[in-house]
Formats: structure tokens, C-alpha cells, sequence
């Protein structure tokens, strides 16, 4: 390629990826892929390897340079970089609105309302541009001097090298580079995961990560900055504008990032409200602020009012209350949710913290207790961040005198007196009351709901009602409704109190599977109570049944068979569950129908290789027998077929004792099942073998003995 072409390309490039930059790190819409984005890096890249004497400071290959320095150099400001005075509630904005109006008095005119903005809580630095392109970048240091961190400034991705449009002259703007919670998150994830030492927050990260001497240590640390003032413009050309939101639109042109949640103000009233919004939203956001920083919107009455050694007088930042405060717990309750899962609750003395007072803050479980050694009378450090519930931080043990009391969970429910019970693994301490008038809601909506006793119309609107105007205690209270009691609510007519009756009265006809998946007891779900009825038949069996009895049905494990248990043991479940039999439901399952399969209730196994069936086929024919086909035996399991070369399966049931089929006998026991069933289907009612099937199907057979 000639010279001046190359110039001309490079150029191209250059312009197309400043572009792309700008696209993608101040206004988050990229157009290209990063595939396409470093194909033109590569290709300029090549270019200026090519033909040195056209590279550039602000070319974008140019990001990353230099070698580390020793230490930073020390600059002078072109103008001193003043701090700010801050207000800490609302009424000191109130009395800087009445201060600057008074000021303003005899020119009210000049007075064109404020401009609010985030204080982001990063580190200022200063940018100079000569004609548009970026020359310095500095700390702030003492406001006076600073450090010269320019080849750092540079790496960041969001800072132009050059400006969007040829800006002549001297150019200084202000901003705050800072890190975002994510990139921190991610950095000290890393910094973890090599053994060095956190950061505290992402401003120090973000101080951090800009002072650092190597450049190319920098570039690799996701910082980012916003630009909201223009602090000096000289050149021919230079025009400031009259108001600071037009500054900040001219630094937008201008390819400078500009935070998009500035808001223009037209009286003390509004920046009151936006700093109240942004109190409460700052937990929403991507980096972290610490208040708002307000600004008299005209920059000629800004120039009038002057400033003080330290601070400007029309500008001042609101600070947030901080997110995290002392106090000291007076009393640790228990709070019994609607699930039943007791929860720790510290009862404070009041105290403000970000923009509330807050008198209680969750304490999550025991555990949570435990690994904070949280105790009654203890002094705590509570965070209060966003919306969320606050939260005991840590205990200071220093102001310890003594007298402080450790926690134990209350053994009983404090709702109902039921006892309590924390499942292994688990956290949470659960209540086992049925009729625990803090669940008593929960646990009636579920009782009716469509896939337990199914009552229309009894849905959580109705059950509150219900239940607030003392109609119901607990499920059984519904097969005691009368017309009267509905007659007197509201939004309540007389169709719809007949056919909530009507519905409540046919619910009594469901089979007992649902009313013990209805009960709402641990683990026992629609599929655990079907397999518990299908094969006790009758609630009071289930109920009365040992532990052991429970789990030698198939797929009932010991976690279910021990909530049962526990179920049981509690009084009031038991006065529960008398109060349904009274009412009339149904606990006892029909009688089996005549068409039971000769299988149901049988576990098989297969294990090696069939000569008359495929695997698929075998297990298909038992199934259709009624079997169940698992693949691992167990106690549990009733035969295990063995064709062909078996595997380990053959051994472990063996040693189990479990009944093993050869492939002759597996087909003798298919033809004899198959007789039986065409002679049943003849005339004869198949003589089922046992309740529940728990004996060996058909008579004597070779099968049985092994
Ligand atoms: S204006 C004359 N605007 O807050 C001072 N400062 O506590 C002009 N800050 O040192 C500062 N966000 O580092 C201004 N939108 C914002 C800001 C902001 C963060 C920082 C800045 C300043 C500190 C003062």
C-alpha cells in the first residue's frame, strides 16, 4: 500500500473506531460484533506497524503504553478544584434556597432553578483537551495539585482520546471515575481466588485501581467515569454556555459520558423530591452514590455567588443517611410465618438509617444467630440497604457488659403451643400444628384447593374472609358452615353461600388419597399419598403405622415416614384430624374393583439379556400387568429377572434375598397371569393376592422359591 493511502485508511479506521467505542461505552448500543471490533483494532494495528510515522497519541491503539512509571509527577491545577458543603436532611436544602434566593433578590430574574445529580462515590479526576484531543489527567489531590495519572486515564475505555467534534482550545472537565458493584464484585472474586487481599468497596477499588503505576495493570480492571462539569474552555472559538444543563449537554456532544440521571429542577420543592427518589433507589443501581449533589442550574449566577476557600456557594451535596447505624437489641422474638417457619426477629431501639427509622430487623434462623453470637442486650451494627428488610451486620462486642442474654428457640410453637421441628440440612425450625392459627390461612387454602379436596369457590379471598370474621379455626370449621353464618357477609349472596355449601358437602364424597395429601403434612405430596392409600387403604392404618411399617412401602423413605410420625404425635393434629371424621369425610378407600392388575404392588428388575424380549418389550408387558420396573434392587424389590450374562443387579439380589427369575420362569409366569386373566374376564373374579399386594402374585409357582 502507498503512504498516502495508508494515511487515508488509518484514518478511517480510527474515526470507525472511535465510533464503535462510543457506541458501546457511553451509550451502551453497540452496532458490531467484538469480532468485527477487533478486526478493525487488528487492521489498524498492522497499519501503524507498517508505517510508524503516522501514528498519534489519541489513535485507539495507543490506550495501553509506556512502561510503568516510579512514581506519579505532581501537577498544578489551571484553577483550583473546590470540594463541596453538604446538607444532611431536607431542611438544610430548604434553608440553601432561601440563602442563594435572598442573595438573588434584587436580580430575581437571573435565578433559573437547579440541576440535580447523582454524587457518585468514586475519585474526581480533571481532563484536559487541546484541540479536542486528551493531554492530561489528573487526581485531585489537595484541589490545588494532583497527581498526573494520564496514561492510566487512558486505559478507560469510556474516555475519549479525542473528541467527538474539533473542539479548539483548552478544554478542563471534571468528573468521578468509579467502579461498577459488578466489575468490584468480580475483581475481588478474582483477587479471592489468587490470594490477595479485598477491597473494602468499589470507590477504593476504583482509587486504587487508578493509582496504580503500571498502566497495563489499570487496563485490565473495568473502571468507568461520568463528566458533569466544564471547568475551563479557552480558545478562539469558545463559547460557554449560560446554564449548566446546556454545559452538560455540550460535554454529551462532545463524546464525554455524562450521567443520564441529571434532572433539571424548577424549584427547591422538586430537587427535594429527586433526592428523596434516589434515596430510595440507589440500592437499584449499577455503581454506588452517596447523595446528590445540587447545582444552581444559571453558571452566571453560580459566578456571582463565588465561593468560600473551600466550596462553591450555589452548589451543595445532599448526603444519604448512611446505609448502616448502631443500636443496641432489647429483645429477640419469634415470628411464626404463615408456612409455620419460626423466625428470629431483634427488637431495637429505634434508630435512623438510610432515610427511616427502623425498629426491627430480621435475624433469618438460629444459625444465623449462632454464627453472629447475636444476643439480647447486645450493641449491633444494622444495615438498612434499598427496600430491603434491615439486617444485624455484626455485634460489637467491646460494649459487652455482661448481662447479655444468648438465644434459644422457643422448643414449643409461640403461635399455637405445637411442637417444633427442624428437619436435617435444613435451617428452618417449623411449627407442626395443624390448626396453628398463624398458618391457619395457608393451610385452609391449600386443604381446598383444586388438587387436594377441591371446594370451589373456598380460594384465599374467601378463606381470609372467612377466617378474619371468625367463622373457621382451621379446615374442619368448613363442614360446619350454615347458611346463617354466610347470610350476614358481604359481597356474599345467596347462590353463592348455597353453592359454596353444596361444594363443601361434596367434597366429603373425595377418596381418603386426597384428604391426606389435603392435610398439608411435610414431604406427603399427591404422589406419596396415592402410594400410602393404594396401599394401606385406610387413613387410621397410615396413622397408626410404625416407622418401619411406612417405609416397606415402595418409594416411602424415612423422611416421610418420620413427618408422618411426628405429625401424629402432636394433640391438636390428632383433635384435627377427629373433627373430619365427624364431619363425614372418608378415610377408608373403596373396595378394590375386580379389575386390578395381577401385578400392582410389584417391583421388578431386569438384568441381563432376554432371548424372547427386548428390554423395552419386557418391561412393557409387566407394566401392563400392573408391575413397576425400577433399575436398582433393593429390599424392596420383589424379582429381579435375570436373562443373559446378568450383572451386579443378580448378585446384590442374591445377597438380599430377593426372589431371581430365570427367563424360563419369568415366561411361565407371564402364561399363567395371562390364563388367569382371560378365565377372570370369562366369568371369574381374579382372587387378588392380599390387601395391598403384598404377597407373591398367583398361587405356588416355581417363581416363588429361590
Ligand atoms: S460537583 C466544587 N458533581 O463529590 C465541587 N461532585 O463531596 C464540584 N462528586 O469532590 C463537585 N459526583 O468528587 C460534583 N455529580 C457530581 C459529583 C461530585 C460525585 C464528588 C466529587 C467531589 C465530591 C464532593
Amino acid at each position: 500500500m502507498e503512504a498516502g493511502e495508508a494515511k487515508k485508511r488509518i484514518e478511517q479506521l480510527r474515526a470507525a473506531i472511535e465510533r464503535h467505542d462510543y457506541l458501546y461505552y457511553i451509550l451502551d448500543a453497540p452496532e458490531i460484533s467484538d469480532a468485527e471490533y477487533d478486526a478493525l483494532m487488528k487492521e489498524l494495528s498492522a497499519l501503524e506497524a507498517a508505517y510508524p510515522q503516522f501514528v498519534t497519541v489519541d489513535s485507539p491503539t495507543q490506550r495501553v503504553g509506556g512502561a510503568p512509571a516510579e512514581a506519579f509527577r505532581t501537577v498544578a491545577h489551571p484553577l483550583p478544584l473546590l470540594s463541596l458543603n453538604n446538607a444532611y436532611d431536607t431542611d438544610e436544602l430548604i434553608e440553601f434556597d432561601r440563602r442563594l434566593k435572598k442573595q438573588a433578590a434584587p436580580e430575581p430574574l437571573i435565578f433559573v432553578g437547579y440541576v440535580g445529580e447523582q454524587k457518585i462515590d468514586g475519585l474526581t479526576v480533571a481532563l484536559l483537551y487541546q484541540d479536542g484531543v486528551l493531554v492530561r489527567g489528573a487526581t485531585r489531590g489537595d484541589g490545588l495539585r494532583g497527581e498526573d495519572v494520564t496514561a492510566n486515564i487512558r486505559t478507560i475505555r469510556s474516555i475519549p482520546l479525542r473528541l467527538q467534534k474539533r473542539v479548539p482550545g483548552r478544554v478542563l472537565v471534571r468528573g468521578e471515575v468509579f467502579m461498577t458493584k459488578d466489575s468490584f464484585q468480580e475483581l475481588n472474586r478474582e483477587r479471592e481466588r489468587a490470594g490477595q487481599s479485598l477491597f473494602a468497596n468499589p470507590r477504593n477499588a476504583a482509587a486504587g485501581s487508578l493509582r496504580q503505576l503500571d498502566p497495563a495493570v489499570t487496563a485490565t480492571r473495568s473502571l468507568d467515569a461520568f463528566f458533569y462539569d466544564l471547568l475551563l474552555w479557552e480558545g478562539a472559538a469558545s463559547a460557554l454556555p449560560p446554564t449548566h444543563w446546556e454545559a452538560q449537554t455540550l460535554l454529551r456532544e462532545w463524546g464525554l459520558k455524562v450521567n443520564p440521571y441529571s434532572r433539571l429542577c424548577s424549584s427547591i420543592k422538586e430537587v427535594v423530591d429527586y433526592c428523596r427518589e434516589w434515596e430510595e433507589k440507589r440500592s437499584t443501581l449499577p455503581w454506588e452514590i452517596d447523595g446528590v449533589v445540587v447545582k444552581v442550574n444559571s453558571l452566571a449566577f453560580q459566578e456571582r455567588m463565588g465561593a468560600t476557600a473551600k466550596a462553591p456557594r450555589a452548589k451543595i451535596a445532599y448526603k444519604f443517611s448512611p446505609e448502616e447505624a448502631f443500636t443496641r437489641v432489647r429483645e429477640i422474638l419469634v415470628n411464626v410465618g404463615r408456612t409455620g417457619v419460626l423466625t428470629p426477629l431483634a427488637i431495637l431501639e429505634p434508630v435512623r438509617v438510610a432515610g427511616s427509622t427502623v425498629g426491627r430487623a430480621t435475624l433469618h434462623n438460629e444459625d444465623y444467630i449462632r454464627e453472629k453470637d447475636i444476643r439480647t442486650g447486645d450493641v449491633v451494627v444494622i444495615r438498612k440497604a434499598g427496600e430491603i428488610i434491615p439486617e444485624v451486620v455484626r455485634v460489637v462486642p467491646e460494649r459487652r457488659t455482661g448481662a447479655e442474654k444468648p438465644f434459644t428457640m422457643p422448643a414449643v410453637c409461640p403461635a399455637c403451643g405445637a411442637a417444633v421441628y427442624r428437619e436435617p440440612g435444613e435451617a428452618a425450625v417449623r411449627c407442626l400444628g395443624a390448626s396453628c392459627p398463624a398458618q391457619q390461612k395457608e393451610r385452609i387454602i391449600h386443604f381446598a384447593a383444586k388438587n387436594a379436596m377441591d371446594i370451589e369457590g373456598v380460594g384465599p379471598a374467601v378463606v381470609n374472609l372467612l377466617v378474619e370474621k371468625g367463622l373457621i379455626k382451621d379446615a374442619a370449621g368448613l363442614y360446619d358452615l350454615t347458611a346463617g353464618d354466610l347470610a350476614g357477609l358481604e359481597r356474599f349472596g345467596a347462590k353463592s353461600a348455597e353453592n359454596l355449601l353444596a361444594a363443601v358437602e361434596r367434597s366429603k364424597e373425595n377418596p381418603p388419597e386426597r384428604l391426606l395429601f389435603a392435610l398439608g403434612i411435610r414431604h406427603v405430596g399427591e404422589e406419596m399419598a396415592r402410594r400410602l392409600v393404594g396401599y394401606f387403604r385406610d387413613l387410621d392404618r397410615i396413622f397408626t403405622a410404625t416407622k418401619e411399617e411406612l417405609m416397606a412401602v415402595p418409594e416411602i423413605g424415612e423422611a416421610i415416614a418420620e413427618s408422618i410420625r411426628r405429625y401424629m404425635e402432636e394433640a391438636q393434629n390428632r383433635e384435627f384430624l377427629e373433627k373430619l371424621r365427624r364431619a363425614g369425610l372418608k378415610f377408608k378407600a373403596e373396595e378394590r374393583k375386580a379389575t386390578a392388575e395381577p401385578l400392582s404392588g410389584k417391583t421388578f428388575v431386569l438384568t441381563g439379556a432376554l432371548a424372547a424380549f427386548t428390554r423395552e418389550e419386557a418391561e412393557e408387558v409387566l407394566r401392563g400387568l400392573g408391575a413397576r420396573v425400577t433399575s436398582s434392587v433393593s429390599k424392596k424389590t420383589d424379582y429381579v429377572v435375570a436373562g443373559e450374562s446378568p450383572g451386579s443387579k443378580y448378585q446384590k439380589a442374591v445377597d438380599l434375598g430377593v426372589t431371581v427369575l430365570t427367563e424360563d420362569e419369568f415366561l411361565r409366569l407371564l402364561t399363567d397371569l395371562r390364563q388367569r386373566k382371560e378365565s377372570q374376564t370369562k366369568g371369574g373374579i381374579y382372587d387378588e393376592a392380599g390387601e395391598g399386594g403384598s404377597q407373591a402374585p398367583g398361587g405356588a409357582g416355581p417363581f416363588r422359591a429361590q
